[in-house]
């Protein structure tokens, strides 16, 4: 009986000890499984847990690894690709603003902190209207917060700063996931279009000016015609005075399409002139002979300084043309006697080339406006020498495509230096062997 009830207490004790061992594993499982979600919980996925504590542990540690596993390869991935739209937003050149329900801004790129120099710390968790204030663009926010509806228009930031808005209004279901959410977010892009707006008025100011520069001479070939046809007994002077009006606006209109198709042809191949090592010298030699027979006719005489002959990256052609637009403008703007100057000065790395006259001169309030298209001191005079009002044009077109810098400086009365800077290169003979390229 003894012994009996020796095996049962025995047999109590190591069933306790066992029930006991099995509790603390267990209770060191939970311990240890519960640090592991915690430090989950904080945000570090890349904990795992080792299944030390029986089979059972063991399948919930491997389910628990895989899961971690998977959940941090998808964060790492979410992480990626909003990196790559974070540099994407911030790299556009539209501005871009992000409103939330309550109307307040959430996001905001750094095209949109220019466009309205303003920092982003100024922006986000404020209301729209504090950084946009713009009334009919504040409002049109609210009705598309409110109701979805959205706007396009345009906004001006400053005076010659113009903003063409479009505003998106995004369902907050979109983001939430909630179907039965019916409110809105607003997604707003600025983009910056004054330079457009700018180019687009030039453009159509330049057909304006052009149908203008030639209604002039059409009409008076059509006048001059029709008189002609008209009284076929005209007196002979007459008739020879008329013919020789005709032929006159016809060159100045031959003139003004050259002029124009220069100026085209530059726009369009500005960027592929060929800039290569060319004498200064020569070509300033080629256009005095060919204007020498005009300053002839009007008595002036033209100076060419004797260090003229340098090298200078250049295409050689349209460095004729300017030299030719210049000479040809200081030999017409100034009165019969007069001399005309080609001299240089040496800058660094560049060389300024002056061509200067005694000549009529220009006006303090003219002079920074002569280089604009058709833009003349005086109409009349221009029209007399056979101008366009082209020709400065073409020729800052051009120094500007050699990147160089074009400038006038003048006394009424006294004459006028124009003058424009090229880059020259030192110790180096056109003339000579060239360097192997
Ligand atoms: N050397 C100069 N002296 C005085 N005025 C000049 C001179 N060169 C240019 N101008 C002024 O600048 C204007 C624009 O010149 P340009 O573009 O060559 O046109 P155009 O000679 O055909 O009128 C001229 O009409 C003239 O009033
Ligand atoms: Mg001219």
């Amino acid at each position: 009986m003894i012994g009996f009830l020796a095996g049962v207490v025995s047999s109590f004790c190591v069933g306790g000890v066992i029930v006991l061992l099995w509790w603390m594993r267990q209770r060191d499982f939970d311990k240890y499984a519960r640090r592991a979600m915690e430090a989950v919980e904080q945000g570090q996925y890349h904990v795992r847990m080792f299944g030390q504590h029986g089979r059972r542990a063991q399948a919930v540690s491997e389910s628990f690894n895989h899961m971690l596993q998977v959940v941090e390869s998808t964060i790492s991935q979410l992480s990626q690709e909003r990196d790559v739209l974070q540099h994407i937003l911030h790299s556009m050149a539209t501005g871009l603003v992000y409103v939330n329900h309550e109307g307040k801004v959430q996001m905001v790129n750094e095209a949109a902190e220019r466009i309205f120099k303003r920092p982003r710390e100024q922006w986000v968790d404020r209301a729209h209207w504090v950084s946009l204030r713009h009334y009919s663009l504040c409002v049109a926010i609210d009705r598309a917060l409110l109701s979805g509806t959205p706007w396009r228009g345009e906004m001006p930031v400053s005076e010659e700063s113009l903003l063409d808005v479009n505003l998106i209004p995004i369902p907050q279901t979109a983001r939430t996931g909630i179907a039965q959410d019916s409110r809105y977010e607003a997604l707003l892009l600025f983009n910056d279009v004054s330079e457009w707006r700018r180019l687009e008025r030039m453009r159509s100011d330049f057909i304006a000016n052009v149908s203008h520069e030639l209604r002039t001479p059409i009409a008076a070939i059509r006048g001059f015609a029709e008189t002609l046809l008209d009284d076929e007994d005209a007196d002979p002077e007459i008739r020879r005075s008329f013919l020789q009006t005709i032929f006159e606006e016809s060159k100045r209109m031959g003139n003004l399409v050259v002029d124009l198709l220069e100026l085209s042809k530059l726009e369009r191949e500005g960027q592929t002139v060929q800039l290569k090592d060319t004498s200064l010298g020569d070509i300033v030699d080629k256009a005095v002979r060919r204007l020498a027979k005009e300053a002839e006719e009007r008595n002036i005489s033209i100076e060419v300084a004797p260090d003229m002959e340098t090298t200078v990256w250049a295409d050689a052609d349209k460095l004729l043309q300017v030299f030719l637009n210049l000479i040809g403008n200081a030999i017409h703007y100034t009165p019969q006697g007069g001399r005309v100057r080609i001299w240089r000065d040496t800058l660094v790395e560049r060389v300024r080339v002056h061509v200067s006259d005694n000549g009529i001169g220009i006006p303090e309030e003219h002079q920074t406006r002569v280089f604009e298209r058709f833009y003349r001191v005086n109409h009349d005079r221009s029209r007399a020498s056979g101008g366009t009002g082209l020709g400065l044009a073409i020729v800052k077109h051009i120094v500007a495509v050699h990147g160089g810098e074009v400038g006038v400086t003048s006394r009424p009365g006294q004459g006028s230096d124009f003058w424009f800077t090229l880059a020259y290169l030192m110790n180096k003979e056109v003339a000579g062997p060239r360097l192997p390229q």
